[in-house]
Order: C-alpha cells, then sequence, then structure tokens
C-alpha cells in the first residue's frame, strides 16, 4: 500500500509517496506565494495551499496504482490562523508563525493576564506568532471578520477540512494556538473566555496517527484516488519532522532547518521549562517534547544568497569557506530578518552584522550568515541544558541539511553528533509514517519510526574547531543583550 505525507510548508507544499516497506515513491513540491503586507507582517492565502496540494497530489500518483494509496497524513506549518466562515469562505488571508504584528496583544496576555497564569493553562506564555494574541488582534482590529468567525482553525487542518469535511486538529499542532491545555490535551476554558473563542469555533482533537475521516466523494473523484482514503489528524511540522526524524520516546533530538530553525527535544513525560523559553507542546507519538523556534533559519541563507548576492549557486559559494576558517571569523551575524521566538521573545529585534574590518570579505559574512543561525540554535540548545536535560546526539533535517558546511558547522557549534537520516524530507516523511499508522500497517508510531527511520551517516565535532567556536558563540551570546534596546528604537 501507498501512504502520502503532506508538508505544508511556507514556501512550498511538499508532497511525498511512500511504500509500507518506508521507501519513498516519488516527492512533488508545489511553490504558493508568500506576503509581507507590512515590514514584519506574513500572510498566504489558504485557497492556493489547496490548490497546490490537489495538484500534488493528483502529480504524486499520476504513475502509480492509484487504488493502493490508503492514507493521507500531515507536518503542517504551525499557529497560523485560518478563519472560515457560516459557508466555510476564507475570511481573511492566513495570519502565518513568523508574523510579528501582534506584539500588543502579545504584551497584554504575557503582561495583564499575566505568564504564570499562561503556563498554568496551556503550559507556555504567548509569543507574536501564536494563534490566540492573532485571533484577539483579530478581534481587537477587524472587528467585522471576528463577528464572521464559524470556525478558527491551522493550516493544515484547513487541508483536511478540505479533504475529508471534518473540522479536525492534532494535539501538537493545537498546542502552539495558546488555546490548548497541552498537559491535559484539550482545549482550555480559561484561554477560550480571554480571547473571546466559543469551543463551538475549534476543533475536535486527535492523537496525530488517529483517522479523523475519507476523502469527500467531490474531491476523490477530482484527485482520481478511491472514496476510502483514510486521512490521519497529522502533526504541526516539527512534531512530523521528529517522527521522520525517529526522535520519538525519551531524551532524542531534531534540529529542522526549514525557513524557521528548531531544536526538537522529545519527553515521554509532560514538563514545563520554568522560564517558559522553550516550548512545551504535544508530540505526534502521543507523548510530549520541548522546543526552542528561530524564525529566520534556512531563510537566512536564501535571503544573503539569492535576495543579496543575487546568486543561486549556493555550493560554489560555499565551498570558499574551507574548514580552517571555521571558527576563525570575526565577523558575527544576528540573524533576527523576521524578529526572534526563542529564547528571546523579541519582535523588534533584527538582523545584524558586526565585528567587520577593511579585511573582511564576501566569505567571511556569508559564513556569519551561516554561523549566525547555528549560534542562535545554541541559544535554545544552552536553555535545555540549563534545565538538565543532556543532549549528545541530534537528528538534522530540512532543506539546510543538504548543506555538508552548514551541517558541520551546527556539529561543531553545538559540539555534538549529527546524525543523518536517509531523506532529510522530514516533515513529509513524518505525515506519510503518520498515515502508515492510522491505517495500521504499524501499532504505533515508536515501532513505525524505529522500523522505518535509519541512520545512514553522522558528522562528528572536531575537538579545535569546537573549541574555537565555544569561545566565539560566549561573545555571540553577549551581543544581543548589548544592542537590544537599540531594536525597538529602531523597528
Ligand atoms: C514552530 C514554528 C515554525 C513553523 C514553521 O513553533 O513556528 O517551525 O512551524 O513551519
Amino acid at each position: 500500500m501507498y501512504y502520502v505525507g503532506v508538508d505544508l510548508g511556507t514556501s512550498a507544499v511538499k508532497l511525498l509517496l511512500m511504500e509500507g516497506t518506508g521507501r519513498i515513491v516519488n516527492i512533488v513540491s508545489k511553490e504558493y506565494p508568500l506576503y509581507f503586507p507590512h515590514p514584519g507582517w506574513s500572510e498566504q492565502r489558504p485557497e492556493d495551499w489547496w490548490s497546490a496540494v490537489k495538484e500534488g497530489l493528483k502529480e504524486l500518483t499520476a504513475n502509480c496504482d492509484k487504488s493502493k494509496v490508503a492514507g493521507i497524513s500531515f507536518g503542517g506549518q504551525m499557529h497560523g490562523l485560518v478563519l472560515l466562515d457560516k459557508d466555510d469562505n476564507v475570511i481573511r488571508p492566513a495570519i502565518l508563525w513568523n508574523d510579528g504584528r501582534t506584539q500588543e496583544e502579545t504584551e497584554y496576555l504575557n503582561e495583564t493576564i499575566g505568564r504564570e497564569k499562561l503556563s498554568k493553562y496551556t503550559a507556555n506564555i504567548a509569543f507574536t506568532g501564536f494563534t490566540a494574541p492573532k485571533v484577539l488582534w483579530v478581534k481587537n482590529r477587524e472587528p467585522e471578520n471576528f463577528a464572521k468567525i464559524c470556525k478558527l482553525m491551522l493550516p493544515k487542518d484547513y487541508i483536511a477540512y478540505m479533504l475529508t469535511g471534518c473540522f479536525c486538529t492534532d494535539v501538537s499542532d493545537a498546542s502552539g494556538m495558546l488555546l490548548f491545555d497541552v498537559e491535559h490535551k484539550c482545549w482550555s476554558r480559561e484561554m477560550m473566555e480571554i480571547c473571546g473563542v466559543k469551543e463551538s469555533q475549534l476543533a475536535a482533537i486527535y492523537e496525530s496517527y488517529e483517522v479523523v475521516g475519507t476523502l469527500r466523494p467531490a474531491v476523490a473523484a477530482e484527485l482520481g484516488l478511491p472514496e476510502g482514503v483514510k486521512v490521519a489528524a497529522g502533526a504541526g511540522d516539527n512534531a512530523a519532522a521528529a517522527i521522520g526524524t525517529g526522535t520519538v520516546g525519551d531524551g532524542m533530538c531534531n534540529i529542522s532547518l526549514g525557513t524557521s530553525g528548531t531544536i526538537f527535544i522529545s519527553s515521554k513525560k509532560f514538563g514545563v521549562d520554568r522560564n517558559n523559553a522553550l516550548h512545551s507542546f504535544a508530540h505526534a507519538d502521543g507523548k510530549y517534547h520541548l522546543m526552542g523556534c528561530m524564525l529566520s533559519a534556512a531563510s537566512c541563507n536564501k535571503w544573503w544568497m539569492e535576495d543579496i548576492l543575487r546568486t543561486s549557486e549556493f555550493a560554489q559559494e560555499q565551498a570558499a569557506i574551507t574548514d580552517d576558517r571555521l571558527g576563525n571569523n570575526h565577523v558575527y551575524f544576528l540573524p533576527y530578518l523576521m524578529g526572534e521566538r526563542s529564547p528571546h521573545n523579541d519582535a523588534s529585534a533584527r538582523g545584524t552584522f558586526i565585528g567587520m574590518t577593511m579585511d573582511s570579505s564576501r566569505e567571511d559574512l556569508y559564513q556569519a550568515v551561516l554561523e549566525g543561525v547555528a549560534f542562535a540554535i545554541r541559544d535554545s540548545f544552552e536553555v535545555a541544558k540549563s534545565l538538565g536535560i543532556h543532549i549528545e546526539a541530534s537528528k538534522i533535517c530540512g532543506g539546510g541539511a543538504k548543506s555538508p558546511l552548514w551541517k558541520k558547522i551546527f556539529a561543531n557549534v553545538l559540539n555534538i553528533r549529527l546524525d543523518l537520516i536517509e531523506s532529510e524530507e522530514g516533515p513529509g516523511y513524518g505525515g506519510a509514517i503518520l498515515a502508515a499508522v492510522a491505517c495500521g500497517a504499524y501499532a504505533s508510531v515508536e515501532e513505525a519510526a524505529a522500523k522505518l527511520v535509519r541512520v545512514v551517516d553522522s558528522v562528528e565535532p572536531d575537538a579545535a574547531i569546537a573549541a574555537r567556536y565555544e569561545e566565539r558563540y560566549r561573545k555571540f551570546a553577549r551581543i544581543y543583550p548589548t544592542v537590544k534596546e537599540l531594536f525597538s528604537q529602531i523597528a
């Protein structure tokens, strides 16, 4: 049988067709536009996602025996606010995970309602990208739209709804809404009241590996797929990526280098970081995880190469950054091109180069961009260490993980071994695994991950390079606190 994983990302949807044995048969990618209507705002049209998913599904399954497609599931960009009216029309463009417009609402939640209460109700505090501050933003700034809301959902759940007609979500993605009681896996009455939301406007909650429904007959006919294809709830893209890299059970780590950059630590038990710098979310394996999320990771690389240098020769540009240069760069880059989430929670933070001299070169600046992203992940890694979590090795996935140089920089900046999986398609592969579990091909997510995910290579840190990076990280860590005050004035 075949299982489809849909990775609904920020730049494109990637669809992956997997056999029950775990073999990837086909991968298709469809791009859609991303809108920045104001500095720091970030929106997409749910209708664009839906068209891209349909086109992608047709292309993905064009040459396979369609009667063997058994299940579909997702890894979806998290936190985005999708609003539907009583006739299922999209009310306004979706406000995305990296949108920074809700500073006032976030401050209201954290300061007036209070971090302690939020953490008690949801296990998390407010960040500008989370869903609840966006609900408040629409309530305050677009009351006419707020009055029309019949269904309030997350990006991948819109696709599940269009495919099946089931208004559903899963525990991992719901965790990032700040409307969800993560420990007890139910909607928080208190948060619904604070945000002016009724339970009828919120989706039914499932574990990620549970079936929510089958294809609507009209959709099945349009796609040429059997009506009996099962759709499983799926997961937020980071939880799905964790499944796709075998990051399940206790104390396993995955780093994802997509548009965002995340460090994900799985845990069998529920736990909260006392300072709420790391998110405490439910995992797609039925358990929990802690996660740090930086807003611009591979997107810093793309910005530097495509928008600044105006080239797409990534490999050629990186070839000039040789091993002897690692840890010896005197230029630093703060990668806060969309503000920053973990651990600073500062929507006003901005991208910054510092330390240049007359001899600074094109290579130094590019290296600083790649290193800045690794240092920013190390900030969250340090928070995890301060909680007593010991991480010896991590998986790594996402577009950024295709670069051998960047992987080497990460292994040395974090001073841990990086284990590489056969495919970097974290969320798509995880989505397909969730579909396979939902269809009964495996007894549990843990069993499926153990059988399907294979480590094929590793990148070990080099003692001398890691020591140089240790010193450089100490300096990097002092830059943000020093310039922090300036950012709110500049923004
Ligand atoms: C996680 C987060 C991002 C998005 C990217 O909290 O906001 O990783 O899920 O798609």
